[in-house]
């Protein structure tokens, strides 16, 4: 997989460019357009663009990217040279890639067998750069953190296409959660539906926001290499009641300087936490087990939903063993006990 598919601006101009010919069918389940202002707050979090009320349309991205100079594509010096390995993960439930009947347009991963110790697994609805419906885009990174006891579900079939027609909306991470609550997920194990997340990278990262927008069943939203863009937006942010998750790459990631912007904005007492790797936007997702933004992800899980200590103190502790900041990540954290 290039490269570029990880990059909301480079996978969003190209989708755009597929949206371009409006008699191509868009299938949108939204009924409105979201329009911000102040006070005003949706009963949920879809909208007829991509990735829901927390993201930005494709024009608007294009002017921002211009205004701001912004390369989605520039790299950094923890970037990854070259495509990792595709492997069972590093975790304790070698896991991988797979499909189900019953979630069509959509790419599971999870531990090859159930696991034998019968680990309560917390279920994950994943978005992709881009709100890409190519699920099999993320495979290192989700693998590995399925291997650690995890169900996740991504956005699009494996090799793309599915029901959103070039981009994902808010309900395609819906229906991933739907389907976990219905049972669907307990083919892999005994799953862990108090403590489902939402996530995703760049595009697919502000649907996981939008998703979590008054639905309370996510209890920890994941924000990787992104954040809102628009000023006019960031009001939402009021009614965002679990904990955040920012994973940023450095000051060439567009997520980063967002995401100062919202940590800072978020309601007040809310625990939050925030770690930037110099990667530019596009992550260590591509690595093999997803690189060091797979090993942060999976402690910090392992430390919201496991209670484990020493993985809360590789987040939190830059002294400790494996520390992100012995990493090289900047880590930034608040409200925690
Ligand atoms: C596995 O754990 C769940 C609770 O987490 C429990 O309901 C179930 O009975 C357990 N299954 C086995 C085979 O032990
Ligand atoms: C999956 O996508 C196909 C093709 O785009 C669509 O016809 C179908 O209704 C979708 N299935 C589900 C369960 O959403
Ligand atoms: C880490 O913080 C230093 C000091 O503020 C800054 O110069 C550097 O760019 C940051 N690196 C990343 C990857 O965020
Ligand atoms: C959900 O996560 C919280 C926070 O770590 C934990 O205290 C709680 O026990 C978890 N709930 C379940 C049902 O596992
Ligand atoms: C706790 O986290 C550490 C660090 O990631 C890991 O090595 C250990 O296996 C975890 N313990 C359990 C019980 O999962």
């Amino acid at each position: 997989m290039a490269p570029s598919i990880y990059y909301l601006g480079v996978a969003g101009l190209l989708a755009y460019a597929a949206l371009a010919n409006p008699t191509a069918p868009i299938s949108v389940r939204q009924t409105g357009t979201f329009v911000p202002k102040p006070g005003y707050f949706p009963a949920t979090g879809d909208d007829t663009i991509a990735g829901g009320i927390f993201c930005i349309s494709l024009p608007d991205l294009a002017a921002y990217l211009q205004r701001t100079g912004n390369n989605p594509g520039a790299t950094g010096s923890e970037s990854p040279r070259g495509q990792g390995a595709v492997t069972q993960g590093s975790g304790p439930y070698p896991a991988q890639m797979t499909t189900t009947q019953d979630l069509p347009n959509h790419t599971i991963y999870a531990p090859i067998k159930p696991p034998t110790d019968n680990i309560s697994m917390p279920f994950i609805a994943f978005g992709n750069g881009g709100c890409s419906t190519v699920g099999s885009t993320y495979r290192n990174f989700l693998t590995e953190i399925a291997s650690h006891g995890y169900v996740v579900a991504a956005d699009g079939p494996p090799n793309g296409g599915g029901g959103s027609n070039g981009q994902s909306r808010v309900q395609d991470s819906r229906d991933s959660i739907e389907w976990a609550m219905k049972g669907g997920a307990t083919k892999y194990g005994t799953i862990n539906l108090q403590n489902i997340t939402a996530a995703g990278h760049s595009c697919g990262g502000l649907e996981a926001m939008s998703v979590s927008y008054h639905d309370e069943r996510v209890k920890r939203i994941m924000l990787l290499d992104i954040s809102i863009f628009q000023d006019n937006r960031r009001y939402l942010l009021s009614e965002i009641k679990v904990p955040v998750a920012w994973f940023v790459g450095g000051s060439k990631d567009m997520g980063y300087p967002n995401a100062e912007k919202d940590y800072a904005l978020l309601n007040a007492g809310l625990p939050s936490y925030k770690a930037s790797l110099d990667t530019g936007h596009g992550g260590t997702y591509s690595a093999t087990n997803g690189g060091k933004f797979g090993k942060a992800v999976v402690n910090y899980l392992n430390w919201q939903y496991r209670n484990n200590a020493t993985a809360k103190s590789i987040l939190l502790e830059p002294t400790s063993a494996g520390s992100l900041v012995s990493d090289h990540w900047n880590v930034t954290y608040k409200n925690w006990t």
